[in-house]
């Protein structure tokens, strides 16, 4: 049994992480701002420890990782205003890697960063080693933590291993769903490459980097084909029967309000290529491509429907 901390529990990636870990039989604290929430309220049921905290708030973490091994920074914020991400990403990372510090236990720390550090790179491979270049202020956030977080690895030799981590999607956050119902944007010409990765694998991924990655190393942790934007979309319609969305502008998404980084995270291109990831964990990807998970969300087989034009 290992002790793990994970900070944002209650989220997507965190909560699952927290039930998978806890079948495994570990021993699992989480930290949330809401413990009456729903879900944080079922994982304590099956034997989460919760404790309440926010990473803005030093005060909050105060023995927060005293016992833990290994501790997931899995936060992130809804809300994209450059100040809150910065207090997030930037801030939050230093308070928590701090209450690490003071617990002495820790031999392990993954934060989840993303592809937004490497701005839009076209058609080139972005590998780790490949400089950062942010286009958008999430993206610039993001490698400011990073930056901040390589900091304290230099100098106390903390065990911090940073993750790029490519669009999460499975089941709860459905891919087909969101280009049916038009929330996922086409921005730009499309021609952009997105870099994704399925739950299922992510959390193989973290569970394996927390005890195989190298400490100080940075990981793209993403499937093996980034695919361009409007092929994706286009095959999800086509095998939907409906017609594949109309791509928007950047300069008018933005002067509709559309804020900069969720513009940014749609139109930018960003080709990660997932080699030392591979290297380090020698890990088989249940869905090495998002291709192959839609060959099972939608099989090419299924009588495709006539085409009838989207809503709204
Ligand atoms: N999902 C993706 O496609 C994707 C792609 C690349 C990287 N990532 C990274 O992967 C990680 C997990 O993503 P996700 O999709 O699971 O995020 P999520 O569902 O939005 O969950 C994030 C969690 O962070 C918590 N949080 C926010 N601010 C906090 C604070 N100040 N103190 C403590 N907790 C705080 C939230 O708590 P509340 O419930 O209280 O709001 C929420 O439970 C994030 O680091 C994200 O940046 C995700």
């Amino acid at each position: 049994m290992n002790r793990y901390l994970i900070a944002g529990a209650a989220g997507y990636v965190g909560s699952r992480l927290a039930e998978a870990l806890l079948a495994q039989g570990h021993s699992v604290r989480g930290v949330v701002r809401h413990p009456e929430d729903e879900v944080v309220q079922r994982l304590a049921g099956l034997g989460m420890a919760v404790w309440q905290g926010d990473l803005t708030q030093p005060d909050s973490l105060v023995g927060v990782a005293t016992g833990a091994e290994v501790v997931y920074n899995l936060t992130s914020c809804s809300v994209l205003e450059p100040d809150a991400a910065h207090r997030l990403f930037v801030d939050g990372n230093r308070n928590l890697i701090a209450a690490c510090s003071r617990a002495r236990t820790v031999r392990a720390y993954l934060f989840t960063g993303s592809a937004a550090v490497y701005g839009d790179q076209g058609e080139r491979w972005l590998s780790e080693d490949t400089p950062p270049a942010p286009c958008f202020p999430l993206g610039q956030v993001l490698t400011q933590a990073e930056q901040a977080i390589v900091a304290m690895v230099r100098t106390y030799r903390f065990p911090a291993i940073l993750l790029r981590v490519g669009t999460v999607y499975g089941p709860g956050r459905d891919l087909v769903d969101t280009v049916q119902s038009g929330t996922a944007p086409l921005l730009g010409d499309g021609r952009n490459f997105l870099s994704y990765m399925h739950i299922s694998d992510l959390l193989a991924a973290l569970q394996r980097l927390a005890h195989a990655g190298q400490p100080g190393a940075i990981y793209n942790v993403c499937d093996d084909e980034p695919v361009r934007a409007a092929e994706l979309y286009t095959e999800i319609c086509q095998r939907l029967g409906i017609l594949p969305p109309q791509p928007f502008a950047k300069a008018s998404a933005l002067a509709a309000g559309l804020d900069a980084s969720v513009v940014g995270i749609a139109s930018a291109s960003a080709r990660m290529s997932n080699q030392r990831l591979k290297h380090d964990l020698a890990m088989p990807l249940h869905y090495p491509s998002v291709y192959d998970w839609l060959d099972e969300r939608l099989p090419v087989d299924e009588p495709v429907p006539v085409l009838v034009r989207r809503r709204g």
